[in-house]
């Protein structure tokens, strides 16, 4: 089915110039930017999208890394487009992650990891509306 995911470009990836390349590897795989923009996120912004890692050892880390610099939030469209981003993304830990995967080739490691893409339709829906008024996102006439 054709379904919608959040993708997250995150401050390292921003940082060290791999905006195109990885739209690159989401336009190849037949995935659709139907919304984006360029954010700078503060530490209420990020906590509130990764409320449920609040009790994770790792929040506070997650937090500030994810408000070191600019993120490029993106709204994906296409055929089962939540599974396929995350084929393309690899695995959380880079190290762990598959070759020619976007985590593989841009990711240092697992606490800075170049993306983010959701992981359930659930978890879509949630992070769509999250970052992206409905005007925001821009379904495709051509
Ligand atoms: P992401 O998919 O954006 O979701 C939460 C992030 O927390 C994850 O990517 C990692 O970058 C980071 N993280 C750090 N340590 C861990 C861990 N042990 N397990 C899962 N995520 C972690």
């Amino acid at each position: 089915a054709i379904e919608r995911t959040l993708s997250i470009i995150k401050p390292d990836a921003v940082g060290g110039n791999h905006i195109g390349a990885i739209y690159d590897r989401f336009e190849q795989a037949g995935l659709r930017i139907v919304g984006a923009k360029m954010l700078q996120l503060d530490d209420e912004k990020a906590g509130g999208f990764y409320a449920e890692h609040a009790e994770r050892p790792f929040y506070n880390d997650l937090k500030s890394f994810m408000t070191s610099g600019p993120v490029l939030v993106s709204v994906l469209e296409g055929e089962d487009a939540i599974a396929k981003h995350r084929d393309i993304m690899g695995a959380t830990n880079p190290k762990e992650a598959a070759e020619g995967t976007i985590r593989a080739d841009f990711a240092n490691s697992i606490d800075e990891n170049a993306v983010h893409g959701s992981d359930s339709a659930q978890s879509a829906a949630r992070e769509i509306s999250y970052f992206f008024n409905e005007d925001e996102v821009c379904p495709r006439t051509r």
